[in-house]
Protein backbone atom coordinates (compact mmCIF):
# COMPACT_ATOMS: atom_id res chain seq x y z
CA UNK A 1 0.00 0.00 0.00
CA UNK A 2 0.90 3.65 -0.50
CA UNK A 3 2.24 5.71 2.15
CA UNK A 4 2.94 9.14 2.97
CA UNK A 5 3.97 11.37 6.01
CA UNK A 6 1.98 14.07 6.99
CA UNK A 7 3.02 16.38 9.91
CA UNK A 8 1.04 19.31 11.73
CA UNK A 9 2.95 21.86 12.50
CA UNK A 10 3.51 23.98 15.66
CA UNK A 11 0.59 26.53 14.50
CA UNK A 12 -1.67 23.35 14.09
CA UNK A 13 -0.66 21.92 17.84
CA UNK A 14 -0.90 25.52 19.31
CA UNK A 15 -4.20 26.05 17.62
CA UNK A 16 -5.55 22.63 18.82
CA UNK A 17 -6.48 21.60 15.25
CA UNK A 18 -4.23 18.10 15.58
CA UNK A 19 -7.62 16.24 16.20
CA UNK A 20 -9.80 17.67 13.29
CA UNK A 21 -6.94 17.15 10.86
CA UNK A 22 -6.44 13.25 11.89
CA UNK A 23 -10.21 12.64 11.81
CA UNK A 24 -10.65 14.72 7.71
CA UNK A 25 -7.73 11.76 7.01
CA UNK A 26 -9.86 8.92 9.00
CA UNK A 27 -12.81 9.39 7.58
CA UNK A 28 -11.67 10.03 4.27
CA UNK A 29 -10.45 6.05 4.82
CA UNK A 30 -6.92 6.32 4.74
CA UNK A 31 -5.30 4.80 7.88
CA UNK A 32 -2.79 6.08 9.74
CA UNK A 33 0.09 3.79 10.43
CA UNK A 34 2.37 5.84 13.09
CA UNK A 35 2.39 9.14 14.66
CA UNK A 36 4.80 10.96 17.44
CA UNK A 37 4.27 14.00 19.42
CA UNK A 38 7.37 16.09 19.58
CA UNK A 39 9.47 19.09 18.86
CA UNK A 40 11.75 18.38 15.80
CA UNK A 41 15.59 18.15 16.62
CA UNK A 42 17.07 20.81 14.59
CA UNK A 43 19.08 17.77 12.59
CA UNK A 44 16.42 16.41 11.45
CA UNK A 45 14.84 19.91 10.42
CA UNK A 46 17.61 20.24 8.19
CA UNK A 47 17.10 16.86 6.62
CA UNK A 48 13.82 17.07 5.95
CA UNK A 49 13.88 20.45 4.65
CA UNK A 50 17.03 20.11 2.76
CA UNK A 51 15.74 21.33 -0.69
CA UNK A 52 14.54 24.75 0.78
CA UNK A 53 17.87 25.30 2.95
CA UNK A 54 19.37 28.05 0.70
CA UNK A 55 16.34 29.96 0.30
CA UNK A 56 15.88 33.06 1.65
CA UNK A 57 12.51 32.05 3.55
CA UNK A 58 14.56 28.72 5.09
CA UNK A 59 15.49 30.94 8.67
CA UNK A 60 12.14 31.64 9.48
CA UNK A 61 10.91 28.76 8.31
CA UNK A 62 13.54 26.33 10.44
CA UNK A 63 12.32 29.10 13.49
CA UNK A 64 8.69 28.71 12.69
CA UNK A 65 8.88 24.75 12.53
CA UNK A 66 11.29 24.30 15.91
CA UNK A 67 8.79 26.96 18.11
CA UNK A 68 6.86 23.89 19.28
CA UNK A 69 5.87 20.79 19.11
CA UNK A 70 4.42 18.87 15.75
CA UNK A 71 2.55 15.83 15.62
CA UNK A 72 4.36 13.28 13.08
CA UNK A 73 2.36 10.67 11.08
CA UNK A 74 2.58 8.23 8.38
CA UNK A 75 -0.66 7.65 6.60
CA UNK A 76 -1.36 4.37 4.04
CA UNK A 77 -3.70 4.09 1.41
CA UNK A 78 -4.08 3.72 -2.47
CA UNK A 79 -2.86 7.02 -3.92
CA UNK A 80 -2.33 8.42 -0.46
CA UNK A 81 0.47 10.87 -1.46
CA UNK A 82 -1.71 12.66 -4.12
CA UNK A 83 -5.24 12.70 -2.02
CA UNK A 84 -3.70 13.93 1.13
CA UNK A 85 -1.89 16.80 -0.93
CA UNK A 86 -5.01 17.58 -2.54
CA UNK A 87 -7.08 17.50 1.00
CA UNK A 88 -4.17 19.63 2.34
CA UNK A 89 -4.33 22.18 -0.39
CA UNK A 90 -2.00 25.40 -1.94
CA UNK A 91 1.28 26.08 0.10
CA UNK A 92 -0.25 29.71 0.60
CA UNK A 93 -3.57 29.16 2.34
CA UNK A 94 -4.94 32.31 0.63
CA UNK A 95 -5.13 30.90 -2.10
CA UNK A 96 -6.10 27.38 -0.77
CA UNK A 97 -9.63 26.30 -2.16
CA UNK A 98 -12.43 26.19 0.57
CA UNK A 99 -12.49 22.36 1.68
CA UNK A 100 -9.03 21.93 1.97
CA UNK A 101 -7.50 22.00 5.31
CA UNK A 102 -5.25 25.46 4.67
CA UNK A 103 -8.31 26.80 3.21
CA UNK A 104 -10.20 26.34 5.97
CA UNK A 105 -7.88 26.70 8.92
CA UNK A 106 -4.93 29.39 8.10
CA UNK A 107 -3.95 32.56 6.25
CA UNK A 108 -0.30 32.93 6.20
CA UNK A 109 2.41 31.07 3.86
CA UNK A 110 4.57 30.84 6.86
CA UNK A 111 2.13 29.32 9.17
CA UNK A 112 -0.13 26.69 7.13
CA UNK A 113 -0.68 24.54 9.69
CA UNK A 114 0.42 21.20 8.38
CA UNK A 115 3.37 19.53 6.16
CA UNK A 116 2.57 16.58 3.33
CA UNK A 117 5.03 14.73 1.32
CA UNK A 118 5.06 15.62 -2.27
CA UNK A 119 5.76 12.47 -3.92
CA UNK A 120 5.77 8.69 -3.23
CA UNK A 121 10.15 9.18 -3.33
CA UNK A 122 9.91 12.14 -0.91
CA UNK A 123 7.90 9.99 1.29
CA UNK A 124 9.89 7.47 1.75
CA UNK A 125 12.78 9.70 2.09
CA UNK A 126 10.65 11.55 5.37
CA UNK A 127 9.23 8.37 7.13
CA UNK A 128 13.10 7.41 6.84
CA UNK A 129 14.27 10.86 8.45
CA UNK A 130 11.31 10.08 11.20
CA UNK A 131 10.13 6.67 11.59
CA UNK A 132 11.92 3.59 12.13
CA UNK A 133 11.14 0.96 10.40
CA UNK A 134 9.60 -0.85 13.38
CA UNK A 135 7.16 2.06 14.19
CA UNK A 136 5.22 2.01 11.64
CA UNK A 137 2.00 -0.30 12.26
CA UNK A 138 0.69 -3.28 10.24
CA UNK A 139 -3.29 -3.70 10.56
CA UNK A 140 -6.46 -3.79 8.76
CA UNK A 141 -9.03 -1.11 9.21
CA UNK A 142 -11.96 -3.12 10.42
CA UNK A 143 -14.29 -0.89 7.04
CA UNK A 144 -11.24 -1.75 4.11
CA UNK A 145 -13.90 -3.89 2.56
CA UNK A 146 -16.26 -0.87 2.53
CA UNK A 147 -13.46 1.30 1.14
CA UNK A 148 -11.93 -0.54 -1.21
CA UNK A 149 -13.72 -2.26 -4.36
P1 LIG B 1 5.15 21.44 2.93
O1 LIG B 1 6.45 20.95 2.35
O2 LIG B 1 5.31 22.11 4.28
O3 LIG B 1 4.07 20.40 2.90
O4 LIG B 1 4.59 22.61 2.01
P2 LIG B 1 4.54 22.64 0.43
O5 LIG B 1 5.08 21.37 -0.16
O6 LIG B 1 3.14 23.04 0.07
O7 LIG B 1 5.52 23.86 0.13
P3 LIG B 1 7.10 23.86 -0.07
O8 LIG B 1 7.38 24.59 -1.34
O9 LIG B 1 7.67 22.48 0.10
O10 LIG B 1 7.58 24.79 1.13
C1 LIG B 1 7.80 24.24 2.42
C2 LIG B 1 7.27 25.20 3.45
O11 LIG B 1 8.10 26.36 3.49
C3 LIG B 1 7.31 27.48 3.83
N1 LIG B 1 7.41 28.45 2.77
N2 LIG B 1 7.47 29.74 2.98
N3 LIG B 1 7.64 32.54 2.64
C4 LIG B 1 7.67 31.76 1.57
O12 LIG B 1 7.74 32.19 0.44
C5 LIG B 1 7.56 30.33 1.78
N4 LIG B 1 7.55 29.41 0.82
C6 LIG B 1 7.45 28.22 1.45
C7 LIG B 1 5.88 27.01 4.01
O13 LIG B 1 5.67 26.72 5.40
C8 LIG B 1 5.86 25.73 3.21
O14 LIG B 1 4.85 24.88 3.67
MG1 LIG C 1 6.97 20.57 0.38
Amino acid sequence: MDRTFLMVKPDGVQRSLVGDIIARFEKKGLKMVAGRFERLPEERVMQHYAEHVAKPFFPGLKAYIMSGPCFLMVWEGKDVVAITRAMIGATNPREAAPGTIRGDFALEIGMNVIHGSDSDATAEREIAIHFQPDELAEYRRIDEPFLYE
